[in-house]
């Protein structure tokens, strides 16, 4: 349509009172928690696209994950949606299908052929039912290990590639007066370190395991005391000031050098690359120790509302079209520190950390996936975020009372 009828046609609904509707089509409400620099950057690229394509955007920033998930089920549950919102593929995200709150983007889905586009494991967790529920952009991991160069130099010690070796490097650092690890100390932060402590000192397939059957015997095995001794050995290389920390702050002590490591997702590589540092120089990145190598996975994605009925609005429609463009993944994923969702668009111009996380993921023995939204449903997910967090921030607890706890904790939620 040429522009003049296009203002004409505009006018003419304006004055019929029709307006609203029409134009309400093409916009969507993006209810999110990307609220850092680097989150804005890259979340800023998927708004251009929609925009250039003819949608309105209002924009719903809501800090904290939690936050914003929440606020998105109590919108629905109140009967006043947000149209789209940002999530993790996987079991929560189901949960809020099976109570019927979401539409699905299935036909968009098999117009454009998203089952031959993206990784199977991707496929599976974005759908319900066999439909696609979500429109997913890419694969972050959690269990990265970020850290700054010249500290470790000035302690004179090398990137650890065990449990044991991090322990001695931290004293070392500590020694030479550098915070060893920038923990941001909230819930969520907190399980991030346990989880790569689990990977690490039990491997990938105990990960596994224990997430997936959630079973009593596992939780109370020796393995798993192993891996609550090693955490708790970890308490005190954490700074005073961790409680409450943001993630994105963290981030920042260790562009600085006033903390040696991170144990983040690598969303804390798109604070590093917004500040102008090119992952793997000054900030190296390598993943967490382990005795074995393996990749746990959350996956972004903008789920959808139903607003009437589970047909996807215009404006949804266009937004799930969108997300899967290869120029929006590379464009989004470039500055968010993740990878392309999809499988076909070439990532050959991403970082050196990327490549490795491309690399990994190639053996598909090395899949693991995350217990923030992916693996668990919602109520062992809470479970385990607050008994570690009790366990981290209690100083009388022993690892022993530590396991128990987290085995009742998950025993109770199941
Ligand atoms: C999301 C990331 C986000 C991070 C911090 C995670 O749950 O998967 O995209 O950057 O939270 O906000």
């Amino acid at each position: 349509m040429k522009e003049f009828s296009k203002v004409a046609l505009v006018a003419a609904f304006l004055s019929t009172g029709v307006s609203a509707g029409a134009l309400h089509a093409q916009t969507a409400e993006v209810l999110h928690w990307w609220t850092s620099g680097s989150e804005q950057a890259a979340l800023g690229e998927v708004r251009k696209a929609f925009e250039a394509q003819g949608g309105t955007w209002v924009d719903t920033p809501v800090a904290g994950g939690g936050n914003a998930r929440a606020a998105a089920v109590n919108r629905m549950l109140g009967g006043d949606p947000a149209a789209v919102f940002q999530f993790s593929i996987g079991q929560q995200l189901r949960e809020l299908a099976d109570q019927g709150l979401l539409a699905n983007v299935d036909q968009i889905a098999t117009e454009e052929n998203w089952d031959d586009k993206l990784p199977p494991l991707i496929v599976k967790a974005a759908k319900y039912d066999g439909e696609y529920i979500a429109a997913p952009i890419n694969i972050h991991g959690e269990n990265w290990m970020f850290f700054n160069k010249q500290a470790l130099e000035e302690a004179g010690v090398e990137v650890p590639t065990s449990w044991s070796d991090f322990m001695t490097a931290a004293q070392k650092l500590q020694d030479a007066g550098i915070i060893p690890i920038g923990l941001g100390g909230q819930p969520w932060q907190e399980r991030i370190l346990f989880n790569s402590v689990l990977l690490g000192v039990g491997g990938r397939d105990f990960y596994a395991e224990l997430y997936s059957t959630l079973d009593d015997d596992v939780l109370a095995s020796d393995t798993m005391g192993k891996v609550f001794e090693t955490f708790a050995a970890l308490k005190p290389f954490v700074d005073e000031s961790s409680p409450g920390r943001n993630w994105n702050e963290a981030t920042n002590m260790v562009i600085k050098g006033d903390a040696a490591f991170q144990f983040m997702g690598d969303w804390a590589k798109g604070e590093i690359i917004a500040a102008g540092v090119e992952p793997g120089t000054t900030v190296g990145c390598a993943l967490a120790p382990a005795i074995d190598t393996a990749y746990i996975m959350t996956v972004d994605a903008f789920a959808f509302s139903a607003m009437d009925g589970q047909d996807p609005t215009p404006a949804q429609a266009k937004m799930a079209h969108v997300m899967l463009e290869p120029d929006v993944q590379i464009a989004f994923n470039k500055k968010k520190g993740s990878i392309p969702a999809r499988l076909d668009v070439p990532a050959n111009s991403f970082d050196a950390c990327a490549q490795l996380a491309i690399k990994t993921l190639q053996d598909p023995k090395t899949h693991l996936v995350s217990t923030g939204l992916f693996g668990v449903p919602s109520a062992v997910s809470g479970a385990v975020d607050d008994s570690i967090s009790n366990f981290w921030n209690s100083a009388d607890m022993s690892p022993e009372e530590g396991q128990e706890q987290f085995r009742q904790a998950i025993s109770y939620a199941k």
